[in-house]
C-alpha cells in the first residue's frame, strides 16, 4: 500500500535494528482515515473469502480490525490480555510470549465470541515473530472454528513470523513489507 509506506518514511522512527516506531498513526495516536483505508485493501483482497468474523488481540490490533470489520460488515473480536471482571469462565485461553517485550502473556477469547460456525480473518498490527499470530490460531483451533487468512499492516519479513505462518499454508497479505533498516532508514521488499 504505496500510501502507508509513504507514512511510514515521513512519519516512522527506526529504533534500535529491528524496530519500528510508528505511535504518531498507528500505535499510539490513530489516523482513522488511513485506518479505514486500510480495513478497505483488507477487505479487497480478502472479498472472495467466507468471513465471518474479524480476530484481533489488543490493543494496537483493534483500530485496523475494526475498520476491516466496517469493510466487511462483520463482528470484531479482540483477545484480552488480562482477564476482566466480568470475563471469567468460558474462555479459550492462549499463551503468547514478546521477544520483542521479553514478556509472556495470557489472551483470552470468550467462548461466546466463537464458534465452529465461524470463517475467521486474522487483523493485526505488526508481523514480527508471529507469535500473536500463533497465539490467535491457537484460539480458533480451541473453538473449531476455520481460519481464512491474515492481514497485517506492517510485517518485518527479516523476523521469523512470516516463515511460520507460510508453513501452515494460510494466505496472508501485508500492507507494508520491510526487508531491513539500513542506517536508521526503512527498506520495503517492493522497493
Ligand atoms: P509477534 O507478535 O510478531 O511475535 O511480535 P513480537 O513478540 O516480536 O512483538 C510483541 C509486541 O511488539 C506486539 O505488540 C507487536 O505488535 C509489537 N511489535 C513487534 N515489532 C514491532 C515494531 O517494529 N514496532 C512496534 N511499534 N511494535 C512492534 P503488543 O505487545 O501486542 O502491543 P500492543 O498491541 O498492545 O501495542
Amino acid at each position: 500500500m504505496k500510501e502507508l509506506q509513504a507514512r511510514i518514511k515521513q512519519d516512522g522512527q527506526v529504533l534500535g535494528k529491528d524496530v519500528l516506531k510508528v505511535d504518531s498513526f498507528l500505535n499510539h495516536q490513530i489516523d482513522p482515515l488511513l485506518m479505514q483505508r486500510m480495513g478497505e485493501e483488507f477487505y479487497q483482497h480478502f472479498r472472495e473469502f467466507p468471513i465471518t468474523k474479524i480476530l484481533t488481540v489488543e490493543s494496537s490490533g483493534i483500530a485496523p480490525a475494526v475498520m476491516t470489520g466496517l469493510a466487511f460488515q462483520k463482528p470484531v473480536v479482540f483477545a484480552r490480555k488480562h482477564k476482566s471482571l466480568t470475563l471469567k469462565d468460558d474462555l479459550y485461553v492462549a499463551d503468547v510470549y514478546s521477544f520483542t517485550k521479553k514478556t509472556a502473556n495470557k489472551i483470552s477469547v470468550s467462548r461466546k465470541f466463537l464458534s465452529a460456525t465461524d470463517h475467521v480473518l486474522i487483523v493485526d498490527d505488526f508481523l514480527a515473530n508471529g507469535q500473536a499470530v500463533a497465539g490467535l490460531t491457537d484460539i480458533i483451533k480451541q473453538a473449531d472454528a476455520h481460519l481464512e487468512g491474515i492481514g497485517i499492516v506492517i510485517e518485518k519479513t527479516f523476523q521469523k513470523g512470516r516463515q511460520l505462518i507460510d508453513r501452515q499454508h494460510i494466505p496472508i497479505f501485508s500492507l507494508a513489507r520491510i526487508k531491513a533498516f539500513e542506517n536508521g532508514q526503512v527498506v520495503f521488499e517492493e522497493e
